[in-house]
């Protein structure tokens, strides 16, 4: 029980199983969780702590402990602006990393350091350095999918929410798109820049195929297709949006369809069944085994004792360098619409 009163497990299940109801959890896994959660939330409150979750982060994360759940621009835009001394990173490594970049003088914690991503591995600083050897005048642009060292090489960075917005306003004619194939390619329609791609792929969505995709539209022609731009061309052919998660929340946020269907992490078809119990969110997800690393105890474990490697540190002058290129995202796009800017979401605490 974590010396929890049994009148507060209570009611911490019962608020639990307010959300975690609509994924499936009856009231008795509630009250087995109940007392990790609260001891999760009241240690943090003491550690002046914030949770951020992304929104891949199974239900009892971003429901049971998040002060945040978003997307990778607005959960970097919260680790930038936070006032609390500790940031809880609840996603993948190059997610903790740019929290760390952005918040250097707070403690950044990533209680499961091991968590990759396919695209972030798919690239060093030093085929970067490479690259530009090779394309002197063009301008480099990095998907925030990368580690805190490809950040410190390139112009500027983007998030899936902020691809076109920072690809168009870099000044160079020539743009290289670092390190997602697919998303390069899904760019090059929609700009007259030339894009120069190259060979990282997310593990997951490289998964989805065109063929499925149009399938799936046939079998059901009155559901919403959400799809992220991480997929191939011919997925996001088959879309009524391509876009990032935030841009899908959004979507359903605004859509008065009923039924939809999410070509993504499964994480955010949890979260959009918790907070739209009146639509129906028809299952075509795939995993990710790095997000799905992280589990609530392991959340406990860092704030009560981390390990050295729990503590995300980038070297300060990687920091300085990978800073200056999300700067530029963050004034590349600051001009854009704020009712048409994904953000995220407040938890429970916020
Ligand atoms: P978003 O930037 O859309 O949150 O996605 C991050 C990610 O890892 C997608 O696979
Ligand atoms: Fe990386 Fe793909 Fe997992 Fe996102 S879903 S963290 S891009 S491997």
């Amino acid at each position: 029980m974590f010396g929890a009163s049994r009148e507060a497990v209570n009611a911490e299940a019962a608020r639990l199983l307010d959300k975690l109801t609509h994924v499936g959890w009856t009231r008795a896994e509630c009250t087995l969780l109940a007392p990790l959660t609260l001891r999760i939330r009241t240690l943090a409150a003491e550690k002046n702590a914030v949770i951020l979750a992304h929104s891949y982060q199974t239900p009892d994360i971003q429901f049971g402990i998040a002060d945040h759940r978003g997307d990778s621009l607005g959960l970097s835009e919260v680790a930038r602006d936070t006032p609390a001394d500790v940031i809880v990173f609840c996603g993948v490594r190059f997610m903790a990393e740019t929290a760390k970049v952005l918040s250097p003088r707070k403690t950044v914690l990533h209680p499961v350091p091991d968590a990759g991503c396919s695209l972030s591995e798919s690239i060093t600083g030093a085929d970067v350095r490479r690259l530009r050897s090779e394309h002197p005048d063009a301008g480099f642009v990095c998907y925030v999918n990368t580690s805190a060292d490809v950040k410190a090489e390139c112009d500027a960075v983007c998030t899936s929410a902020t691809t076109l917005a920072v690809v168009e306003g870099v000044p160079q004619d020539e743009v290289v798109f670092l390190p997602d194939r697919f998303m390069a390619e899904n760019l090059k329609p929609l700009t007259r820049k030339r894009i120069v791609a190259y060979d990282g792929r997310c593990i997951v969505h490289e998964t989805f195929r065109g063929d499925t995709a149009r399938a799936w539209r046939e079998a059901h022609p009155d559901a919403k297709m959400l799809v992220h731009t991480e997929s191939s061309p011919e997925v996001v052919a088959q879309a009524d949006l391509a876009g990032g998660t935030g841009d899908m929340i959004r979507y359903v946020r605004n859509s008065d369809a009923k039924r939809f269907m999410l070509v993504t992490e499964c994480g955010l078809s949890d979260r959009l069944r918790v907070e739209f119990p009146d639509r129906e969110f028809i299952g075509t997800c795939s995993l990710c085994p790095h997000m799905k690393r992280l589990e609530m105890r392991a959340v406990l474990q860092a704030l009560e004792a981390p390990t050295p490697e729990q503590v995300v540190d980038v070297p300060a002058d990687v920091a300085v360098r990978a800073r200056r290129a999300i700067d530029r995202m963050f004034e590349l796009t600051s001009k854009q619409a704020d009712a048409t800017r994904p953000h995220s979401s407040p938890g429970e605490r916020a």
